[in-house]
């Protein structure tokens, strides 16, 4: 396995921190004016790219956006799937204008309403429908829902799982195997352990245990993790997750927010996934802020006594704007419009097509990193393949990442933040790829570079 020379790296990365300070003189102007805004941004997490400021985006279309320094980029972060179906959809604007002129919001449904439904329930397979604004929202009910059904209080999670900022979700294992908070929470209204069941993904006997008691109302999973790197599920753990919650009377809940990216139907189409409750969020309303969430007959005639009552406003599910006309317009002119199959089938290609240059490039200098792919969405990490999330967690390299990063921002590729992921759209072209593969062989090849002069044998003087 190549070593890399810490010091080395060290000294890339700070070339890269100063090219990106030369090349981005407005973005500097703007992030250095005194503002009114909590860290300068109006969310924090955006303070968390590379580069000493985050980059201000001027214009962004397609698989491609231009910043105010007047610079074009290949965005593969897609606002990290919120722009899955690429950036200023023609179908959507006019949708949006349209609806706009009509009215946004009125707490009533409008006309697209039914058409959501029933292509929600086409796509997904699940067959009753209720609107959230985000992904975030949608697990946050779907879990209060399980508990009303189940009547019990915990929740399973996979360790280093993210479902959005879910207080349940918010729990780690420690080195001795407790829950507790993941570092970086603040304000957690109790500790997680009294909410919260946390197992290893891939851990069946792990998941067998935490059920066993059945105090869980349900378990709360991607079908497979994207937020510590890509964690693929073993063969037949979907079949035995589904039958241990089947026998402990366990809800099961199949967050698909980012695994939109194995098919048109998520992972549960491809897969033949047979959740309780579906959570879809980001993607379907072509970059507008809407989710969703689905679930079997079964379990909606079950909640129809509970929604049904004159004390719904006040159920904890729901909220003012959630299901406005302005969201329902995105879905349905992102849904009827793109991330179909004939989409896919270009997008996977191309996915497999970076993780093929990826891979080349790593073997290629002996670096014992992996790139796994699901769909169209790629991630290359820093370890042998992981088979769970603390595993993952462990390789986690914030130098190499900022070097990564910076190096590609600085050649005009945009990268997922807190990852190394690239998500194809329906607008990304071979040139794309093949732009990503170049770059990134010459950022290795730099970051190595030095081990294989020193090792090289002295020449014959
Ligand atoms: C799997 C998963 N679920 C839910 C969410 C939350 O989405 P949002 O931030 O739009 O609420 C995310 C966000 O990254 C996610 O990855």
């Amino acid at each position: 396995m190549t070593p890399i020379d810490r010091t080395h790296l060290a000294r890339l990365r700070a070339r890269e921190e100063q090219r990106f300070v030369d090349a981005h003189p407005r973005s500097a102007e703007l992030a250095a004016a005194p503002g009114h805004l909590l860290g300068g941004v109006p969310m924090a997490w955006m303070t968390r790219w590379p580069g000493a400021f985050p980059l201000v985006f001027a214009e962004a279309s397609g698989a491609h956006f231009r910043d105010v320094d007047g610079i074009e980029y290949i965005d593969f972060c897609l606002g990290d799937t919120g722009a899955m179906a690429g950036h200023a959809l023609p179908a959507v604007a006019d949708a949006l204008s349209a609806q706009a002129r009509r009215g946004i919001t009125t707490m009533l449904p409008s006309l697209d309403a039914a058409w959501v439904g029933d292509e929600l329930a086409r796509r997904f397979g699940l067959p009753v429908w209720q609107l959230a604004m985000t992904a975030t929202d949608a697990n946050r009910f779907v879990l209060r829902f399980a508990r009303h059904l189940t009547g019990r209080p915990k929740v399973l999670v996979f360790d280093w799982c993210y479902h959005g900022t879910v207080d349940e979700a918010f729990a780690t294992l420690d080195g001795d195997g407790r829950v507790v908070a993941r570092p970086g929470t603040i304000g957690a209204p109790i500790e997680p352990d009294a909410t919260t069941k946390v197992v290893q993904f891939n851990d069946l006997a792990a998941v067998e245990a935490a059920l066993a008691p059945r105090d869980v109302a349900c378990v709360l999973a991607e079908p497979a993790l994207t937020n510590i790197g890509i964690v693929l599920p073993d063969p037949g753990f979907h079949e035995a997750l589904r039958e241990i919650c089947d026998r402990t009377g366990t809800l099961l809940v199949i967050d698909e927010t980012h695994t939109l990216c194995a098919g048109p139907g998520g992972a549960t189409g491809e897969w033949g996934l047979r959740p309780d409750f579906f959570v879809i969020g980001k993607a379907i309303g072509g970059g507008m802020p809407v989710a969703a969430y689905g679930m079997t007959a079964e379990v909606g005639s079950l909640l129809a006594p509970a929604i049904g009552g004159t004390e719904v406003d006040t159920s904890g599910v729901g909220g003012t704007l959630t299901g406005n006309a302005l969201a329902l317009a995105a879905v349905r002119a992102t849904l009827s419009t793109t991330l179909t199959a004939d989409d896919f089938a270009r997008m996977v290609p191309l996915a497999e097509a970076w993780t093929d240059g990826v891979q080349e490039v790593i073997d290629g200098v002996g670096l014992a990193w992996c790139v796994n792919r699901l769909g169209c969405r790629a991630e290359y990490w820093f370890c042998p393949p992981p088979r769970n999330g603390s595993d993952a967690a462990a390789s986690i390299d914030a130098e190499l990442d900022a070097y990564l990063h910076l190096h590609a921002l600085n050649r005009g590729i945009l990268m997922t933040p807190f990852h190394n992921m690239a998500l194809m759209s329906p607008a990304h072209v071979a040139g794309d790829v093949e732009r990503h593969t170049q770059v990134f062989a010459e950022a290795i090849g730099e970051l190595v570079q030095p081990l294989h002069v020193v090792s090289r044998p002295a020449e014959p003087s």
